[in-house]
């Protein structure tokens, strides 16, 4: 993803009404940084959970998918991840992983921690977007396809059903898909996990304007710009924007684009949807992924479930 790409994206979604931007930009090295920090607030329950789950599944997991590469889209640290890679090399003497993610620095780090954590694990990083990985998961089959994190929260219907589509033309009958997804509908909880009061949540959203100015030369005063995020139960997500609270104009120098953000207008900077099992079960069976497991907590607020490409 080029600066180019980066810019047209950025005037495609300042365009649209409401204005939004692509979340995916967000993770910069200093932004996928601050999605770190945030992984280790107390009010971010979600990575503590799925942790706690795949401490207890793992193992499990490995027995029902048998020995298999395991490729991870979005895979950021690899820290939970970790426990799985040492079940499956335990039990099968050594694994593959393919951890795929659109910062380069996070990747670096990931592999040299793993070299420590995870030494029977053999790691090959791939630098990229989702779009740039689909075709990689034909060359590994028998593979388990990694989703975790509820990243696929991330994605509005349309998306999703788009990556939904790629992903299962891309697996083979008999490999695995193993998805968290946060099945929380508790909305002080909720706001809490999105508004943590260190700040790192506010942080990591103004950091798609500080990274508009850094690398597309635009000079948005950042310091005005307040971080929103609010549960909405008629949709089940969270969104989150950034709200301008004096006007501003944007200039996109190297497109020579301007566009102007009127007082207190707010830009969606992420969604982040929340599920339920029993609706998503259904959903993706019809991409040809069928339900063999589900693993939660016991207050059910996340679930890691194990599908099967048939
Ligand atoms: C990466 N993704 C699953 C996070 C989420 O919870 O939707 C991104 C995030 N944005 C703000 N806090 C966390």
């Amino acid at each position: 993803m080029s600066d180019l790409d980066f810019a047209h994206s950025v005037i495609r979604g300042l365009s649209n009404t409401p204005r939004s931007l692509d979340c995916r930009y967000i993770y910069d090295d200093h932004g996928s940084r601050l999605f770190e920090l945030i992984c280790e607030q107390p009010e971010y329950y979600l990575t503590r959970v799925e942790r706690a789950i795949l401490l207890d599944a793992a193992d499990e997991i490995a027995r029902l998918t048998g020995s298999a590469a395991l490729i991870e889209f979005g895979s950021g640290n690899s820290t939970k991840t970790q426990i799985l890679l040492n079940a499956y090399a335990h039990r099968f003497g050594g694994v593959r992983y393919i951890p795929v993610d659109i910062s380069d620095s996070i990747l670096e780090q990931a592999e040299s921690e793993l070299a420590k954590t995870a030494p029977l694990a053999t790691v090959d990083s791939f630098h990229g977007s989702y779009e740039d990985a689909f075709h990689l998961l034909h060359s590994f089959s028998p593979l388990v396809f990694l989703f975790l994190g509820s990243n696929v929260g991330n994605l509005d219907a349309v998306e999703a059903t788009e990556f939904w589509w790629k992903i299962s033309s891309s697996l083979n009958p008999g490999d695995f898909c193993l998805l968290g997804v946060d099945t929380n509908e508790d909305t002080d909880a909720l706001h809490a996990a999105y508004n943590d009061a260190a700040g790192y949540s506010a942080e990591f959203t103004k950091n798609i304007f500080a990274r508009i100015n850094r690398d597309l030369g635009a000079s948005i005063d950042v310091d005005t710009i307040k971080h929103v995020a609010r549960y909405s139960p008629d949709h089940n997500r969270v969104e989150i924007f950034g709200k301008f609270t004096t006007a501003q104009q944007i200039h996109i120098e190297s497109l020579d684009h301007r566009v102007t953000i009127e007082e207190d207008e707010l830009i969606m900077t992420e969604i982040s949807r929340k599920f339920r099992i029993d609706e998503v079960q259904p959903y993706l069976k019809g991409f040809g992924l069928e339900s063999r497991q589900v693993f939660t907590n016991p207050e059910r607020t996340f679930a890691v479930m194990l599908l099967a490409r048939v």
